[in-house]
């Protein structure tokens, strides 16, 4: 097989920089294929969320004094920062949340106010719970009606179904960029303009898209975008929501509290410009600006090259895998990223996982937070291994290895 971008990919460095793919796991080296479910941090990220509580902590829009200055100005340099990430027209149209799913509670609680009977909210089959919940729970309040795109057999959306769920009473079309259970990449820049022309608006959650590649929100041309930030080398508890200036301008708050008002009394309150409307409290400022750095970091490494690097990766593992006798993979769409989900013939996935994880190979088994998807397939879950850029073909053969030792002793 070609492995061009492997060779000029500096992997050995970037493993480097990962304390903990440097560890080992039930007494051999691990191989981390977990992270679609939250990547590893390189030391980068670490050292710059240490730095920020040593030398710049202080609450930020706050205080005159110097230390609040500075920590202002870093949390919002972060935020310019991941408004490059993902190219949005202006750093005030970035909204801090705590990842994905707050972000698409945030439309759901804000936007869909204005939803009402009859109305239509079109998600797909393959979505993750946190985009199927927070629409049916609006459609319990508002009287909405949720309609699913249906998924092909490869795992690709039915676009022709698609098609004829859209009608003037479509509001919403909300839909996942990259299934974290298939790999799928949707085709979101033809979701968006087929929405727009009945009028409707889009999101899409990026959760998965966001690690593996460029993304840029002019060019998809949805109205809304969100995703997590410690599935792409961020901590835990810090995410972004996109959304077009004039959107977020006609949304009533999300959250009350402090930061988000103009102006508080008890006649009533007015409330702050966008961003700052949907930022009550004291925000996340050590995971901005260690988000910002693992934007930083991988922007560094060019992202057309990770993609490249890990559409090689997945080319080779599945290769591999489907030499393994009763392995079928799961999603085989030609339009995917990093994400081996499969089953053997005759054996539970968290039996096959266990076995994994005793010898090294850390993968996720079950639904993956997708039981609708596992219900159209007919299954109770998978294995998955999910890949990130600093994977090694080598850690494929330990999974290779490991998954055909399992297969025996289960057989
Ligand atoms: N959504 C995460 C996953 O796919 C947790 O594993």
């Amino acid at each position: 097989m070609q492995n061009t971008a492997a060779k000029t990919f500096p992997i050995e460095r970037i493993r480097a920089d990962f304390p903990l793919l440097q560890t080992e796991m039930n007494g051999k080296p691990l191989v981390f294929l977990d992270s679609a479910a939250s990547s590893q941090k390189p030391q980068q990220v670490l050292d710059a969320i240490e730095q920020y509580y040593e030398n710049d902590n202080a609450n930020v829009h706050r205080g005159v004094y110097a230390l609040s200055q500075r920590a202002t100005d870093a949390f919002e340099a972060a935020r310019k920062t991941m408004a490059a990430y993902i190219n949005a027209p202006d750093e005030h149209e970035v909204i801090w949340v705590r990842g994905c799913t707050e972000g698409i509670n945030l439309i759901a609680s804000t936007y869909g106010q204005r939803f009402k009977t009859g109305d239509e909210i079109i998600v797909s089959h393959m979505e993750h719970h946190s985009n199927i919940v927070p629409w049916q729970m609006l459609c319990e309040r508002s009287g909405a009606i949720l309609k699913v795109i249906p998924v092909l057999d490869n795992g690709e959306l039915d676009m022709v179904a698609y098609k004829e769920l859209l009608n003037e009473r479509t509001v919403f079309v909300s839909v996942v960029h990259v299934s974290n259970a298939l790999g799928t990449v949707n085709p979101v820049v033809d979701i968006c303009n087929m929405a727009h022309e009945v009028g409707a608006v889009v999101l899409i959650d990026g959760a998965q898209a966001t690690p593996h590649g460029k993304v840029d929100v002019q060019a998809i041309g949805c109205d809304f975008y969100t995703f997590s930030g410690h599935k792409m080398c961020g901590p835990t508890g810090q995410g972004i929501l996109w959304g077009k200036r004039e959107l977020l301008e006609s949304m009533p708050p999300y959250h009350g509290g402090g930061e988000m008002i103009d102006k508080v009394s008890f006649e009533g309150t007015t409330y702050n410009v966008i961003p700052f409307k949907f930022e009550a409290g004291t925000p996340n400022m050590a995971g901005a600006i260690g988000l910002a750095s693992a934007a930083d970091y991988m922007t560094s490494l060019d992202l057309d090259a990770i993609e490249q690097y890990e559409a090689e990766l997945l080319a080779y593992a599945t290769g591999e895998m489907t030499k393994i006798e009763g392995l079928k993979v799961i999603g085989t769409a030609p339009e995917k990223h990093s994400v081996l989900s499969f089953l053997v013939e005759g054996m539970h996935p968290y039996d096959l996982g266990t076995l994994l994880d005793k010898q090294g190979v850390a993968v996720r088994t079950g639904h993956h937070c997708c039981q609708p998807l596992m219900e159209r397939f007919g299954i109770p879950g998978t294995v998955r291994a999910s890949f990130a850029f600093y994977n090694t073909r080598e850690d494929v053969d330990r999974l290779v290895a490991a998954t055909t030792r399992a297969v025996k002793m289960l057989s």
